[in-house]
This record gives C-alpha cells, sequence and structure tokens, in this order.
C-alpha cells in the first residue's frame, strides 16, 4: 500500500474579494482544464462567495472550501457560519485553526478540535492549521509548540477521513519571510511522525501543507522538501496567475 499522499494546494483570499474577483476562479478552471495540474487545487474565498464560487467551479479541477466554521451546527450565534451552512454552499473543505483565528479570536487548540469536529459531521475536509511564533522560535520550541498544536487540534474521528494539516509559521504569513528549507523539513518530519504515532499507516496519507510566504518565486524549492505535501497559500492566491505559478511548480 502506498502512503504518498496526494498534494493539496489551497488559496486562502482571507478577507479579500467580491463578486468581480470571481473571474479569477474561472481563469484557474480554464487553465486547469487545458494543463492539470499535478496537485489538487482548492480556493477558499470569503463566505460570501463560497455558493458562486462552487458553481464556477463545477466540474473542473477547482475545489472550494470555506475559511473557518463555528463548533456548532445551529443557534444563536450571530455573524458565524456553521460547517453545515459551509457544505450547503458546495464547499468541500474549510480551513481550521488559522494563526489569525487562534490569534485574533483566541481559539485554542479545543476549539479547533470541535469546529474540526463539526467539519467531518457536515462532511467537509479539513484543513488544519499549526504554527509556532517567532518568540517561540526563537526559544527552539518551533517543534514542541507544533507537535503540541497537532496533538490537540486533532480529533481521533480523523482516523478514515481525509484532511490535511498545514505548517504556518506565525511569523512568515504575508511577512516575505519564510524559514530554510531545512527549518521547514524538520517541522513537517516531526508532523508526519506525529501522525503516524497518532493514526498508524493512516497518518502516512495526510498531506502536510507548508503555508506562509509562498509564491511563484520560492514555490519550486519549498514543495521538494521531504514531507512538504502541498501549500496553503495566501496573498499569492489572489490572482489566478500567480497561483498558477505556485501550482505549475510542482
Ligand atoms: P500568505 O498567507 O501566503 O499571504 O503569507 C498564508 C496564510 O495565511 O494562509
Amino acid at each position: 500500500m502506498s502512503h504518498t499522499p496526494t498534494p493539496l494546494i489551497a488559496g486562502n483570499w482571507k478577507m479579500n474579494g467580491l463578486g468581480a474577483s470571481l473571474a479569477e476562479v474561472t481563469t484557474l478552471a480554464e487553465s486547469l482544464k487545458s494543463e492539470p495540474a499535478k496537485a489538487r487545487v482548492a480556493i477558499c474565498p470569503p463566505a460570501t462567495l463560497i455558493e458562486r464560487a462552487a458553481r464556477i467551479a463545477r466540474g473542473s479541477a477547482v475545489e472550494v472550501g470555506g475559511q473557518d466554521c463555528r463548533a456548532e451546527a445551529a443557534g444563536a450565534y450571530t455573524g458565524d457560519v456553521a460547517a453545515e451552512m459551509i457544505a450547503d454552499c458546495g464547499a468541500g473543505l474549510v480551513i481550521l485553526g488559522h494563526s489569525e483565528r487562534r490569534s485574533g479570536y483566541g481559539e485554542s487548540d479545543a476549539l479547533v478540535c470541535a469546529k474540526v469536529q463539526a467539519a467531518i459531521r457536515a462532511g467537509l475536509e479539513p484543513i488544519v492549521c499549526v504554527g509556532e511564533t517567532l518568540e517561540e522560535r526563537r526559544a527552539g520550541r518551533a517543534v514542541s509548540v507544533v507537535q503540541s498544536q497537532v496533538t490537540l487540534s486533532l480529533p481521533d474521528d480523523l482516523h478514515d477521513k481525509r484532511f490535511s494539516v498545514a505548517y504556518e509559521p506565525v511569523w512568515a504569513i504575508g511577512s516575505g519571510l519564510t524559514p530554510s528549507l531545512a527549518e521547514i523539513g524538520e517541522v513537517h518530519q516531526a508532523i508526519r511522525a506525529t501522525l503516524l504515532a497518532r493514526f498508524g499507516d493512516a497518518g502516512g496519507a495526510v498531506p502536510i501543507l507548508y503555508g506562509g510566504s509562498v509564491k511563484p518565486a520560492n514555490a519550486a524549492e519549498i514543495l521538494a522538501v521531504q514531507d512538504v505535501g502541498g501549500a496553503l497559500v495566501g496573498g499569492a492566491s489572489l490572482k489566478a496567475a500567480d497561483f498558477l505559478g505556485i501550482i505549475r511548480a510542482l
């Protein structure tokens, strides 16, 4: 049995994009039709665009995801979006535990874990984000912080589900800074070891994405690092041309 994960390259639009931006999804879908990608490709637009993006992407190689969800399925939570709602809009994936949620909204590993369970209940494939701060890296704690986040953010119910883990050093997000290839490799191997210990052989088939200032110029070398199974891309996913430059680097 082969455990080489199918790579996943996912674009996180964050709070960017209006209806007109969906032209980028059309361009992406058409390009992947004429030249198929070596990875699964997903776009995670803001919640307001999920349904329209999913309609455009239908029948193409582009998958659509949400950026976060509430752990509860329904109720009095003004402004929040449930996993079921994201799935109902036609999305198949959801990003959870992004550092902008962990730091900006005080999301703990336990809450991220509950959101992952909600995503599974709704039939969504979670992309679970982890990553150390600059202080933690400087203190030599990057690997232990990330391993702890992986352990505590992933529920046991994932053992027979499709999901991915995204390693995104907090200090590399939107900053133009990236860890060295050796540093990326070290953390990805530690995440792989944690997944294998937790889920057995199935842990070998989980794509471990790298995220944080991935661009066309650095994508090839990052994607070639052992145990890097794709990328989670922020800024460079907003324009199809840039995102395609990353996709084609594989
Ligand atoms: P960036 O964001 O590519 O703009 O650094 C990555 C992310 O936050 O997922």
